[in-house]
């Protein structure tokens, strides 16, 4: 199976890192705009293959679509990182321009592939890819749901002081600071609702610390986080191309359910061999379709800008 991973940057690189280590694919193709840096970072994870064991063959390209023919999926990273203080969806003006034209010359390589957009303001940045491509919505996915998911249950690890995968729990809504849904309510410890230990100012702090999670990266970091981006990629990676048919949480194109029309939002999905395999109808309480119809306004206001690019 072949992967290209467009944007050979920080999480781009990361994810063709995990890939390889757990040996996803047979071969990941990095691209970049940069001259040669796609190629270095390729080279330098080549060279760990011996020490850490695995085969997968990666390969570094300076925009050059024809080195990624054919791939079975392709990742898109590209396009400029959140700094200090910003939100996602001040990157939309320099992004959306970059996403269109990457989605659509991979495409033109890669016609069968399913594409998994990693983009900031990531959920915009999926529906424009739905709306400029024109595929079936199940071949295009947004990740920010399985990367949320992921910090809220490591939150909930640190204030019950348990071990991570004791942990359930996901994270729905938009991939913004102010947009995403920690369901807190079904939250558990190995099956036991997480609010028979922790009182609700736990849950809340657990909440607003998953909601602010990669903003507090970048604060901390200088730009925006990359390890369990590159993982949370991996992972719908893994799901996909072995057909585990994993339920994760995506952003993908709603008509109806969830109530959610014309909108590319994080829900809970089935993920296989076909991308989204089918969306899962979790039953929220009214307060949480309440904040998930407030979430799924402001992501559509941030929809409207790509109005001169669609
Ligand atoms: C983050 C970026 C990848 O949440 O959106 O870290």
């Amino acid at each position: 199976m072949k992967v290209t991973i467009v944007g050979a940057g920080n999480v781009g690189a990361s994810c063709a890192e995990y890939i390889a280590l757990k040996q996803i694919a047979s071969k990941v193709v990095l691209l970049d705009i940069k001259e040669g840096f796609a190629e270095g970072k390729a080279l330098d994870l080549s060279q760990t293959a011996t020490t850490l064991g695995f085969n997968t063959s990666i390969i570094g390209v300076t925009n050059d679509y024809s080195a990624t023919s054919d791939s079975n999926l392709v990742v898109i990273t590209s396009g400029i990182p959140r700094k200090p203080g910003m939100t996602r969806e001040e990157l939309i003006g320099i992004n959306a321009g970059i996403v269109k034209s990457v989605s659509e010359n991979v495409l033109k390589h890669s016609p069968k592939a399913i594409i998994i957009v990693v983009s900031n303001p990531m959920d915009t940045m999926t529906y424009l890819a739905i709306k400029s491509l024109g595929l079936p919505k199940n071949r295009i996915i947004g990740m920010g749901g399985a990367l949320d998911s992921s910090r809220f249950k490591t939150y909930l690890s640190l204030a019950l002081n348990k071990p991570a995968n004791d942990i359930q729990g996901m994270v729905i809504g938009g991939h913004g600071d102010t947009t995403m849904i920690p369901l807190t309510r079904i939250a558990s410890y190995n099956g036991a609702p997480v609010s028979q230990y922790l009182n609700a100012e736990i849950l809340e702090k657990v909440s607003a610390d998953t909601m602010v999670g990669g903003a507090t990266l970048t604060k901390l970091l200088g730009t925006s986080a990359w390890y369990a981006p590159g993982a949370s990629v991996a992972y719908l990676v893994d799901s996909i191309l072995n057909d585990h048919k994993r339920m994760i949480p995506s952003s993908v194109y709603l008509e109806g359910e969830y109530g959610l029309n014309d909108i590319c939002i994080g829900v809970p999905c089935i993920i296989g061999a076909n991308g989204i395999d089918s969306i899962v109808d979790v039953k929220l309480t009214s307060e949480e379709q309440n904040r998930l119809n407030e979430s799924a306004e402001k992501v559509q206001a941030m929809n409207a800008a790509l109005n001169d690019i669609l």
